[in-house]
C-alpha cells in the first residue's frame, strides 16, 4: 500500500511517499480502507520532533491519526461492524495509527459509523478536533445551558466544532478571530465575536464559566482575567498549559490540560449532532496523500479555517 513515512524529523520535506505491507487486522480489530485522512496541528509538530514523537519513538514512523473509510476487513470477534461499512474514527491516538495510508487497522471500538450527512472528506476533518472539543465541553466542563464559554481560535479546527457543540448545549459563546472570520463564527452560532488583533478579550468579555483556550501561552494566561471564580479553563496547546494551570493556581482559578483519548462513543455523539444538523465540518482545502508535505505547510501557518484534509 501506499504510505507517507519519514526516516528523520524535521521539516515538512521529510515527508515521503512510500510502499509498505496491507496491515492484517487482529481479534477485535477492523481494517479501514483510508477514503481520507485529516490533517491536525499534533501531526506537524510530530513530524518535527515534537508532539507524540517520543511515544512513536524513532523514525521511520507514520503519521496521522484521522481516519475516515470503508471497512475493508474485520478481525475475530468483531461485531459492531462489517465489510463495506463507513465509518470515521481516530484509532491508537497518542500511539502510532499511521492514518496518512491507504489501510489503517485498530480496534474496532476506536471508530464510528459515518453520518450520511458528511462525505469522507468531511468526515476525516471531525474525529480527533470534534473529540477535543466534545470531551473538553461535555466530559470535563459538562456545559449547561446559559453558560457563557469562550472559545479562542473559534474559526480553527476545534474551534469552529467547540463553537457549535457548546451551541448545541445551550451556551452563549464567545469566539476569538480575526475580523475576516466574523461572519463565519455568527453562522457557527457565536453570540460574540472578538477580533483578537484589534481589541484585547480581557477588556471586552464579561467573565465567562468556560475557556477553551487553543492558543496558550500569554493567550492562556490573560484568560484568567475573565474567568468566573467558579469556571474553568482547559488548556489545549500541550507543551504551553503548565504555565498557565500554575498561573490559575496562584489565583485560586481552575485550569486544566487534556489530551484527547478514542471514544466511539464520543464519535457516535458527534455523528447525532450531524445528524440532527447542528454540528457541520467546514474543510478549508484538501491534498492528495502524495502531498501531505504542502497541507503541512499550509497549517503550520496558523490561520487555517476549519479542517485540513488528505484525499487517500
Ligand atoms: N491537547 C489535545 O488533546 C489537543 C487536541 C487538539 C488540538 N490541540 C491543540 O490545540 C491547538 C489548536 O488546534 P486546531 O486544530 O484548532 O488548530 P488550527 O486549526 O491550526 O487553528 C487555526 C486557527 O487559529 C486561529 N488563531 C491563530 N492565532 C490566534 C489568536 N492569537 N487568537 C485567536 N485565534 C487565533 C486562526 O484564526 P485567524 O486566521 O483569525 O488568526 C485559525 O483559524 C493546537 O495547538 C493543537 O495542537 C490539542
Amino acid at each position: 500500500m501506499r504510505v507517507i513515512t519519514q526516516l528523520s524529523t524535521g521539516g515538512p520535506e521529510v515527508l515521503e511517499l512510500g510502499q509498505a505491507e496491507v496491515p492484517e487486522p487482529l481479534p477485535t480489530e477492523i481494517r479501514v480502507r483510508v477514503a481520507a485522512a485529516g490533517v491536525n496541528p499534533v501531526d506537524w509538530k510530530t513530524r518535527a520532533g515534537g508532539g507524540m514523537a517520543a511515544v512513536l519513538g524513532p523514525p521511520p514512523f507514520t503519521i496521522g491519526w484521522d481516519v475516515a473509510g470503508t471497512v475493508d476487513a474485520v478481525g475475530t470477534g468483531v461485531t459492531r461492524f462489517s465489510v463495506g461499512d463507513a465509518v470515521f474514527g481516530m484509532p491508537w491516538f497518542p500511539r502510532q495509527a499511521g492514518a496518512y495510508a491507504e489501510f489503517v487497522t485498530a480496534p474496532s471500538r476506536h471508530f464510528a459509523c459515518r453520518p450520511a450527512g458528511l462525505t469522507e472528506v468531511q468526515a476525516a476533518g471531525l474525529p480527533l478536533a470534534g473529540l477535543t472539543a466534545w470531551q473538553c465541553l461535555v466530559d470535563i466542563a459538562a456545559v449547561q445551558p446559559g453558560q457563557r464559554v469562550l472559545v479562542h481560535a473559534a474559526a480553527g479546527g476545534v474551534g469552529h466544532l467547540a463553537v457549535q457543540i457548546a451551541k448545541a448545549r445551550g451556551a452563549h459563546v464567545i469566539g476569538t478571530a480575526s475580523s475576516g472570520k466574523h461572519d463565519l463564527l455568527h453562522d457557527l452560532g457565536v453570540d460574540e465575536a472578538v477580533d483578537y488583533r484589534a481589541e484585547r478579550f480581557e477588556q471586552v468579555v464579561d467573565p465567562v464559566d468556560v475557556v477553551l483556550d487553543l492558543i496558550g501561552g500569554e493567550v492562556a494566561v490573560r484568560s484568567l482575567d475573565v474567568l468566573h471564580p467558579d469556571g474553568r479553563m482547559i488548556c489545549l496547546p500541550s507543551a504551553a498549559a503548565a504555565d498557565a494551570i500554575a498561573a490559575a493556581a496562584e489565583r485560586g482559578l481552575r485550569a486544566t490540560g487534556m489530551l484527547v483519548e478514542p471514544d466511539g462513543d464520543g464519535l457516535d455523539e458527534l455523528a447525532r449532532l450531524v445528524d440532527d444538523r447542528r454540528l457541520r465540518v467546514l474543510v478549508a482545502e484538501t491534498f492528495p496523500l502524495e502531498r501531505a508535505a504542502l497541507a503541512h505547510r499550509a497549517g503550520e501557518l496558523g490561520h487555517t479555517t476549519g479542517k485540513l484534509v488528505l484525499t487517500v
